[in-house]
């Protein structure tokens, strides 16, 4: 069986990378820093990125399935998010992805 794999999933982050630092105390860019992400309440993960109103009222917690349903498609998750971005359509490739998140938490 397949599991996650968290160095397959830091270079599949490159989709991600666009908008995305993951690096401690790294700058915010088109989106929030990641770094720590794994288990936060949405729309809190940098204190200084302007987050839209219906991502922070959401009020869930970014957990593996939270995330995952999130880079499938993130406006089915929060209509009216400013993450404009198409999805990771391969639930292995997000599997990956999360993994790689959850190792930038630790
Ligand atoms: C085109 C730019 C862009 C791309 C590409 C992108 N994001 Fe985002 N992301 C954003 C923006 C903008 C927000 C803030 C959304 C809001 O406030 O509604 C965000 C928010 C997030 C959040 C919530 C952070 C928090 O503090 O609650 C997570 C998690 C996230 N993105 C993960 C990802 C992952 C993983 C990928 C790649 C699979 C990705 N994003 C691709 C722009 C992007």
């Amino acid at each position: 069986m397949r599991v996650a794999d968290a160095d397959a999933g830091a270079r599949k982050f490159g989709v991600c990378a666009a908008c995305h630092r993951v690096a401690n105390g790294a700058p915010d860019a088109g989106g929030p820093n990641l770094h720590g992400v794994f288990g936060r309440q949405m729309g809190t993960n940098s204190r200084r990125f302007g987050y839209t109103a219906a991502l922070i009222g959401a009020g869930g917690r970014w957990d593996s399935a939270m995330l995952d349903a999130w880079i499938a498609d993130p406006r089915k998750v929060v209509p009216g998010t400013s993450m404009l971005f198409v999805g990771v359509p391969d639930p292995l490739d997000r599997a990956d992805i999360i993994a790689y998140l959850r190792r930038q938490t630790d």
